[in-house]
């Protein structure tokens, strides 16, 4: 009795040590799916709620094709759908669970080599994140000012820096302010802020001194911390951490669905479960309150605001409805001199960056920060989707370092343009 008590328990010990930390992943397969048309494209959008998909990258029609990740109770269905439908597809990852393990490793092995990496090289977690922000801030106290924006639902401290060579006090200057992470499972937005802080503050060349002296940055790198730590357990998870379902087995809201610009209208759903559920209300999230504030604080000198995701190389802006902000030219001249700035740097092997209107160019969505900070009067606001270099959310050190240097090509290109109409609104603010 007592040995085959022992027997059993070594067994379930053993289970729990050989079981992958990917489990949950273990046989969803992702697809590249192509998209023809409109009517494709909503096709996908329905199919996203009735079979449980996960869009991991929006496609654009005729030009880029979707990725899609689907469970295994599902698969058949969704292919099915697609074949019904004549769309072409193409297996992406047979099986997530064991690429996520694959990647574990070669981080493991990556890290164990680099012994001097630093915290943009890498996926950095929340402590080494504050740690850095709270570096700079303590080295370079003439140039950067350390803000707590807030806590999150969980009661992490989110920090935002502030870089100006003039303690932000001179009115003249228009002010960029970028942010990443909102979505938890984009682990590669977070070292394009920090890369840019780097470039800013400690390592700023002859050619980018216009940038630090003529514009002012607010730069948020975790916006969503609770969800990001949460991630390094839950890989794939995309939402805040709040409870407002009473479930614990739904938390959680779509940050980028969570703003009062149309909220809630299209792109979404009312489920809690659901990985696009755009909270019981706008603004029930600390986290995106904390944007808004921020906006809300600057609104007269922000003159570019920059979301950042991954992945898809694109460059979009409002509104998310189809209809077009007054300066869509303006907008579509600074979107693509960012794009154009960072092709002109890519790697061969790299699509070319996609701009326009976000729903033009892919498909509806309600709620989304791009969209507020451009109803509120942001004149230039954007949503970014970096490359993933085929790598979807597991790019390698090797394309961080890339992506991060062709990013800050991207972001220095559009502050230079964006604040040469600066001036006219300046101008024109003092004159009343
Ligand atoms: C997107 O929204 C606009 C405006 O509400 C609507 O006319 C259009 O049909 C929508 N497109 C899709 C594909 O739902």
């Amino acid at each position: 009795m007592e040995t085959r008590y022992l027997l059993v328990l070594c067994a379930a010990v053993l289970g729990l040590v050989t079981a992958g930390k990917h489990d949950i992943y273990s046989r969803h397969s992702v697809y590249n799916v192509q998209v023809r048309n409109k009517a494709d494209q909503h096709l996908l959008h329905e199919l996203e709620q009735q079979l449980e998909l996960d869009i991991w990258q929006n496609g654009v029609a005729g030009v880029r094709e979707a990725q899609i990740m689907v469970g295994p109770e599902r698969q058949r269905e969704f292919l099915q759908a697609l074949e019904l439908h004549g769309i072409q597809y193409s297996l992406h990852l047979n099986d997530v669970a064991e690429a996520f393990e694959l990647h574990d490793r070669q981080m493991d092995t990556w890290r164990a080599t680099r012994r001097n990496r630093k915290v943009f090289q890498d996926y950095p977690r929340y402590e080494e994140v504050n740690e850095y922000l709270e570096d700079v801030a303590r080295r370079y106290p003439n140039l950067v000012t350390l803000v707590e924006a807030g806590k999150s639902y969980e009661g992490r401290d989110i920090k935002y820096l502030k870089i100006s060579t003039t303690n932000f006090e001179d009115k003249s200057k228009p002010i960029y302010f970028m942010t990443t992470m909102i979505h938890a499972r984009e682990w590669v937005t977070t070292p394009t802020t920090l890369y840019s802080i780097h470039r800013l503050v400690e390592n700023l060349r002859t050619e980018d001194t216009d940038v630090l002296n003529d514009v002012d940055w607010i730069i948020l790198p975790l916006l969503n911390p609770d969800g990001y730590e949460y991630s390094h357990t839950v890989r794939l998870w995309r939402k805040t951490r709040s409870n407002h379902a009473n479930n614990p087995a739904c938390l959680g809201v779509d940050g980028n669905r969570n703003f009062g610009k149309n909220w809630a209208t299209i792109g979404v759903s009312p489920n809690p479960c659901s990985d696009i559920y755009p909270g019981p209300e706008a603004f029930s999230e600390q986290e995106t309150r904390n944007v808004r504030d921020i906006m809300q604080e600057y609104l007269d000198r922000i003159q570019l605001f920059m979301d950042i995701h991954s992945f898809g190389k694109y460059v979009t802006f409002g509104y998310g409805d189809e209809s077009l902000p007054d300066n869509a030219a303006q907008l579509h001249l600074v979107g693509s001199a960012m794009g154009a700035a960072i092709d002109a740097r890519k790697q061969p092997q790299a699509g070319f960056y996609l701009v326009g209107n976000s729903a033009t160019l892919m498909y509806n969505t309600s709620g989304c920060a791009q969209d507020f900070g451009q109803d509120i009067g942001i004149p230039f606001s954007y949503t970014l989707e970096l490359p993933s270099y085929g790598y979807d959310f597991r790019v390698p050190p090797t394309y961080v370092d890339i992506i991060n240097e062709e990013t800050w090509h991207g972001i220095a290109a559009s502050a230079r343009l964006a604040r040469s109409f600066y001036r006219v609104r300046y101008n024109a603010a003092t004159r009343s």
